[in-house]
């Protein structure tokens, strides 16, 4: 038991388990956040795959079976070279290129499935890069817009994975959790799309997350040395068309470039206890 609540450690492969949990606790919703990420699946794409569609089939089954509401993050990985890559629409082109991509339009369409043929309250959304002072990046293409933040703080220079004009779109960690409660305690009505809602915050490149952090880390430099990641960015939309959500359950991001880095940096200047002159502190 934490101060938060019972925890459990559990194999999302192990339905058995993940079965006995849900009756132990009276789980009445999933929050289906186990998944390999878009770079780490390109390095193990059997492992990936069967991570993401076993682990997302056992909590569909256990929705339909416990009637429960299930929440099931997509991505922008769902998206492709063929994809308009400027405020990407809601329906639209989806030929992803990464396993990761291919397993989250593939659990997009299974979501869906489940709803029309059991009626299971499943809700998703599209997550752009999530940025967040909370936890390491584990993965993704995305996470050198986390890993920038902690070397700034550090005092170090960084060596960023993507070109410098590489525009992609992010969103904030706190956005990011508050929007998806208001998804998941929407009246079901409101809930028209029962694959994924496109879900946007802001988009930026590696040089414009670069200069916000140095109006206040200005000693701070970054270095560019693309690989693999970068194709995979390419791929990506670099804004996104989210009025779907906006207009069924009120989806409205807060935080924008400067906002963002303001508390990235005090929350890790704090976490490192270093002091940042530039934030005032
Ligand atoms: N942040 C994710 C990734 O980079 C995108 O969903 O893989």
């Amino acid at each position: 038991m934490t101060s938060d609540g019972p925890f459990e450690v559990l194999d999302v492969l192990y339905a058995s388990r993940l079965r006995e949990l849900i009756e132990k606790y009276g789980v009445t919703q999933i929050y289906h956040l186990a998944a390999i990420l878009s770079a780490k699946g390109e390095q193990h794409p059997q492992q990936a795959w069967d991570i993401n569609m076993r682990g997302l089939f056992n909590v569909l089954e256990m929705a339909r079976d416990f009637n429960l509401r299930l929440f099931f993050p997509s991505s922008i990985a769902v998206f492709g070279p063929t994809t308009p890559r400027v405020a990407t629409p809601q329906d639209t082109i989806t030929q992803p290129t990464t396993v990761y991509g291919i397993s989250k339009i593939a659990g997009e369409n299974w979501c869906q499935y489940f709803f029309l043929k059991y009626g299971v309250d499943v809700r998703s959304v599209r997550y752009p890069g999530i940025i967040g002072y909370q936890s390491l990046p584990g993965g993704g293409t995305t996470d050198y817009a986390v890993e920038v933040f902690h070397e700034a703080v550090k005092g170090n220079p960084y060596t960023c994975f993507l070109k410098a004009d590489m525009s992609l779109p992010m969103l904030y960690m706190d956005d990011a959790i508050r929007g998806t409660l208001e998804l998941m305690e929407a009246s079901p009505s409101q809930i028209r799309i029962r694959t994924s809602y496109n879900m946007a915050g802001l988009s930026f490149t590696p040089a414009e997350v670069t200069r916000a952090i140095q109006q206040y880390v200005p000693g701070f430099t970054v270095g560019y040395e693309p690989d693999f990641r970068q194709q995979i960015a390419e791929s990506w939309p670099s804004s996104i068309d989210d009025s779907a959500a906006r207009e069924d359950w009120g989806w409205k991001p807060v935080f924008d470039l400067d906002y963002m880095t303001r508390d990235m940096l005090s929350h890790l200047a704090d976490h490192y206890l270093v002091k940042l002159p530039g934030l005032g502190r």
